[in-house]
């Protein structure tokens, strides 16, 4: 049996110096099952992990979606290293900037002009306060997506602590995927609206044309558009959501897949749009947006991306591992409680609750059992360069043992009692 005796002793550390034991949410161990899973990873190659503990797990997390070709990539890093050894950030900025802008251009269909930062918060206010500056207008259209920490959007969810409260009414939420309560929002309030934001892709697929009609209804009324596309861009199409769906936004933001985990995010639009920034009082500015290690490394991102069409690899790898699971969910009668939605290179397990045993038991069970077996499960699939046939024949044969069980455990009903850690007790960031 695997322990985790240095993830909790870690743990305990990190408690009494960093809030939460972590600095990054979407990692912090109440979103993981403590005791019964890995806590901390210690190092990473392609897509393994070993953690504290020196247990090794196949994992699909890849950091939260940035590492698209895989952990300690030796070109990526090369890159990375040319940029350290050359200086990594000057006084003035370097002319990799606008190299890695011209190459976003040829490669993304709204970007005219670019401009770069370091998180993919900083780049969501920047395309909000762009506009509401060229409309005139002030409330936010959200989509059901997550947008970062700043006060414009997380005053609208409950994470919304220390936050001024009228913020929030500057925002209207609505369901994904659901167009009427869009139609009619902007109906009723198209004159107060500058900006529709969203994730043109969360968890599920958007409906046919739901994408359009939103484009539709936004240009129609002066609204500006702006796809969010942390999670979409460069993993679903080179040029992101919007060219894969043939829906072109005013704005889009990205980081993530950009860099395959060098921090470094982007804004991207119409020059209209963005050369407002050329008025100094429209402001938009990070002292380490220059740093030359993430531009270099995006370049030749970017550059492999292209040349060793890692998508189509991803794609097809993410599909395998799409009906494979759709079969074991069937094969082990397990669908009234697991579902696996989602594009291929973004799959996602919906999880639903069963006879008193809630969505995080069973998360927290399924994390359990897999981690035991060697995989990381964390609920969704981000299918990397790294991800080989063996990988995916592994992670199925794991998922089959478990589904397995969770049937057996289900029946039973003795789900709760099989839990050997503390389950999961948050929930993500998503509303
Ligand atoms: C869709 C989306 N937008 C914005 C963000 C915020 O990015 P960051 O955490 O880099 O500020 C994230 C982060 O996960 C995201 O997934």
């Amino acid at each position: 049996m695997r322990d985790y005796k240095r993830s909790l002793q870690h743990y305990e550390e990190a408690l009494k110096v960093i809030p939460m034991g972590t600095s990054t949410f979407s990692k912090n161990p109440n979103l993981f099952t403590i005791g019964a899973c890995p806590l901390f990873i210690k190092s990473a190659k392609g897509c393994r992990l070993t953690d504290l503990d020196g247990n090794e797990y196949i994992d699909y997390g890849m950091a939260l979606a940035p590492v698209i070709l895989g952990y300690a990539h030796s070109e990526v890093d090369s890159a990375a290293k040319a940029g350290i050894d050359e200086g990594l950030i000057f006084t003035l900025a370097c002319p990799e900037e606008a190299e890695l802008a011209s190459k976003v251009i040829e490669l993304v269909p709204c970007a005219e002009m670019v401009r770069f930062a370091k998180n993919g918060s900083d780049v969501c206010e920047g395309a909000i306060r762009l506009a509401r500056n060229y409309t005139g207008k002030l409330k936010v259209m959200t989509v059901n997506g997550y947008h970062g920490f700043h006060d414009w959007f997380i005053a609208s969810t409950p994470r919304n602590k220390g936050v001024p409260s009228v913020m929030a009414e500057w925002i209207i939420n609505h369901p994904f995927n659901d167009i009427d309560s869009i139609e009619a929002t902007i109906k009723k309030s198209a004159d107060e609206i500058a900006v529709l934001i969203m994730e043109p892709v969360i968890n599920y697929e958007p409906k046919p044309n739901f994408l359009k009609k939103i484009r539709e209804l936004t240009e129609q009324n002066n609204i500006i558009l702006i796809f969010d596309e942390m999670k979409t861009g460069f993993r679903l199409d080179v040029g992101g959501a919007q060219k894969y769906f043939n829906v072109i936004p005013d704005l889009a933001v990205y980081a993530k897949a950009l860099a395959n985990g060098y921090p470094l995010s982007m804004l991207a639009g119409s020059k209209k749009l963005m050369q407002q920034l050329e008025d100094e009082n429209c402001f938009l500015s990070a002292s380490y947006a220059t740093e030359k290690a993430s531009i270099k490394a995006a370049l030749t991102t970017l550059e492999i991306i292209q040349r060793d069409q890692v998508l189509a690899h991803i794609w097809r790898i993410g599909e395998r591992l799409k009906q494979g699971i759709a079969a074991l969910i069937n094969k082990h009668g397990v669908s009234s409680v697991l579902k696996i939605v989602g594009y291929p290179p973004m799959s996602h397990f919906i999880i639903t609750e069963s006879n008193g045993q809630t969505v995080n038991e069973i998360k927290s069970y399924m994390q359990q059992e897999c981690a035991e077996r060697g995989l990381l499960f964390i609920g969704y699939h981000h299918p990397s360069f790294a991800h080989q046939e063996k990988e995916i024949d592994q992670t199925l044969a794991i998922y089959d043992e478990v589904m397995k069980l969770l049937r057996q455990s289900l029946e039973k009903g003795d789900l709760k009692e099989k839990l050997k850690g503390r389950p999961i007790s948050a929930f993500g960031v998503r509303r």
